[in-house]
């Protein structure tokens, strides 16, 4: 049976991880992995310091992200944080939103990995995943991505997957301006054949997004 929330169907699987909308079960692993460590402390990879709330607030805020996302859902603005999943065991998210995106066709993303399973190429299975969800599956244009400056495996998996520079800005999670490089990967940059992805259940999503059932499914 379809669930009534589509989006808990929607699975993208690629050679070695699934990508799903977390549970509350997933979200509360992957609390754990958060405790655990996402990053070094000196360091500050997040646009916004969400790691470095303690307690109590980390565990509320964090929960909040997620259950905000699936509350604040619409189609001129919408937030999927999936789930990584490696062998059944959450590892860390890999989000993928837009705003106007039936008009602009252009995704955003973010990510993290517990540190147990950073460096192992899972970072770029994981953007690549949503990349051909957002570009095979819904029919996006563009993809952005953005890293601070010193984040130099955010900025090797965008080269990696095709991104080009696409400008500065300036941001400030900690309370100071620091630089944070743009990437931008066209449609005509992305090589789709490069990486196998399988996505199942987009088809009942697809309303979720504002689009129309896709040609495959309408001649069935
Ligand atoms: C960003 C992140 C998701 C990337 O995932 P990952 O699994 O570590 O990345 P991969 O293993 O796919 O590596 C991608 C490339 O980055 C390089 N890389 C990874 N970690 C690196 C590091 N700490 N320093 C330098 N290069 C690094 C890899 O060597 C690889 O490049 P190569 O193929 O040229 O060797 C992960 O490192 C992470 O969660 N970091 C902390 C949170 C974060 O920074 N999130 C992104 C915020 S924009």
């Amino acid at each position: 049976m379809t669930h009534p929330w589509p989006l808990f169907d929607l699975r993208v699987r690629t050679a070695r991880l699934e990508l799903r909308l977390p549970s509350d079960e997933d979200l509360l692993a992957l609390l754990n992995v958060a405790h655990a460590g996402i990053h070094d402390p000196d360091t500050m990879p997040f646009g916004f310091a969400w790691t470095d709330l303690q307690g109590l607030e980390f565990d509320l805020g964090f929960l909040k992200f997620f259950w905000g996302a699936r509350a604040s859902w619409t189609l001129s603005a919408w937030q999927l944080p999936l789930a990584v999943i490696l062998r059944d065991q959450p590892i860390g998210i890999q989000e993928v939103r837009a705003s106007g995106f039936l008009e602009r066709r252009t995704v955003e993303t973010g990510s993290w990995l517990g540190s147990t399973w950073q460096r192992q190429g899972f970072g770029t299975e994981m953007r690549a995943a949503v990349l051909h969800l957002s570009f095979e599956g819904l029919g996006a244009m563009a993809a952005i991505s953005a890293a601070l400056e010193g984040n130099e495996a955010s900025r090797r998996v965008s080269e990696k997957l095709g991104y080009r520079p696409n400008g500065i800005e300036f941001v400030a999670p900690r309370g100071h301006a620091v630089k944070q490089d743009r990437y931008l990967l066209s449609r005509e940059d992305w090589r789709p054949d490069q990486w196998s992805v399988q996505i199942e259940h987009l088809e009942t999503c697809r309303g979720m997004f504002g689009l129309s059932p896709s040609t495959k499914a309408a001649a069935e």
